[in-house]
């Protein structure tokens, strides 16, 4: 591919020079592009000798013949790849502004743009950071990352806002150009956890963070598909574009999936359902009293089973968290709850917990075959899951 690097004025920018080599290895065509603030962390020199061409910048906007360079790379890259991208350039692409080369850039006909952030972790959850980044994915930006370990910066604590290793940025890029082959579609997400209260203020409930049914979303409209997310309680920011159902309690995501479930072509279960509830909820918060209490729990719906029957054309795809014998339990899953596949995965694993970025997951049918995945991230896991629904719907 012929890409545009753009590096703006963070620590990683040191690293864009690597993630230029990187880039032509894998055989893609370079141009890069700076802003002035990049030039504090890597000079025009070390980005012009690892593209073997000229650095875009402030400086070489304009040619003597009148030709802006903004429209002539525009025209002539297949994708941007802003790496680091900072706060900073993020709201700038946002308001739509062209004061600074990548900005520019980003409004003049570019056909695929690719953000790979690199910030502090306050920053990077700010809401008006996330505000920036949801509506640029809202007009079709992709991101890569930022990933959560230690930040560039000196003294800084270990947190999400690290930009991603050159070699995985590279390794990334082929996902990001799938083609709209879920147009038309329309897919059904859960995420996250569910809350069963026992009274107005404390409620059972589970760790998960709806990173994996989000990256479904997320992967599903980039796709082309019409995306309905049944979300329980989560920080995350929900990728515009979807249709978004907040709920908290399993018979509140229950009502939510019947009311889409026929006009679904496929549904991704993957909310951490929570199994019990309280018998009776409490109106009034409940004084503790003594030094043991007893609380009478009844099961929540078993949602995925409760919609089998109402199953028409719907691919159905469970996730089964499980700590041993995975396999054979989660094929008994499958078949019990009328799935197409389950995608087993074990939260206590390093690497692959509740709430990170990446997991490792064995797509198992209800026949007992099974397919053991390598652990990657969400994002790509959410596509081969789509893969795998869109080969079994018709
Ligand atoms: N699920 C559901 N309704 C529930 C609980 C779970 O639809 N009340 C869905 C989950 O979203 C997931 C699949 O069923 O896609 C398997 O979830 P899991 O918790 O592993 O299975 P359970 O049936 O609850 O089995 P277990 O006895 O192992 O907890």
């Amino acid at each position: 591919m012929k890409l545009v690097v753009a590096a703006s004025g963070g620590v990683a920018a040191i690293k864009t020079p690597a993630l230029i080599r990187r880039l032509q290895e894998a055989g893609h065509e370079l141009r890069v592009a700076a802003t002035e603030a990049a030039f504090h962390f890597v000079t025009p020199l070390s980005l012009a000798v690892a593209t073997g061409s000229e650095v875009f910048d402030q400086a070489s906007w304009f040619k003597a013949d009148g030709q802006a360079r903004h429209i002539e790379l525009a025209r002539w890259a297949d994708a941007l790849v802003i790496a680091p991208a900072t706060a900073d350039a993020l709201a700038s692409a946002a308001l739509g502004k062209a004061d600074d080369v990548i900005s520019a850039l980003c409004i003049a006909g570019i056909k695929e743009i690719i953000w790979v952030p690199a910030m502090n972790t306050e920053m990077w959850q700010h809401p008006l950071v996330q505000n920036n980044v949801a509506t640029l994915k809202g007009i079709g930006h992709h991101f890569l990352g930022p990933a959560s370990g230690n930040l560039a910066a000196k003294g800084e604590a270990a947190g999400v806002g690290r930009m991603l290793e050159p070699e995985e940025i590279v390794a990334a890029l082929p996902s990001l150009f799938k083609p709209k082959d879920l147009a038309g579609k329309h897919v059904l997400v859960s995420a996250g956890p569910t809350r069963e209260y026992l009274d107005p203020v404390r409620f059972i409930s589970n760790p998960s963070s709806g990173k994996m049914g989000y990256a479904v979303a997320e992967a599903a409209l980039a796709r082309g598909a019409k995306v309905t997310l049944v979300t329980g309680p989560s920080a995350l920011t929900p990728p515009s574009g979807s249709e978004l159902v907040k709920v908290e309690s399993a018979l509140e995501m229950l009502g939510a999936l019947q009311t889409s479930f026929a006009q679904t072509d496929i549904l991704v279960m993957t909310a951490a359902v929570a199994d019990w509830r309280a018998k009776t909820v409490a109106t009034e918060k409940q004084p503790k009293m003594g030094d043991e209490q007893t609380l009478e729990l009844i099961r929540t719906p078993d949602i995925l089973s409760t919609l089998k029957p109402l199953r028409e054309k719907q691919i159905m795809v469970g996730f089964a968290m499980e700590t041993d014998k995975g396999v054979e339990r989660a094929a008994d899953k499958a078949s019990r709850k009328g799935l197409d596949f389950i995608c087993l995965n074990y939260p206590t694993q390093e690497g692959t917990s509740f709430g990170g970025d990446d997991n490792q997951i064995t797509v198992v049918r209800p026949d007992g075959n099974f397919e053991k995945l390598s652990r990657m991230s969400k994002r790509a896991i959410a596509d081969i899951i789509l893969d795998k629904a869109l080969d079994l719907s018709s």
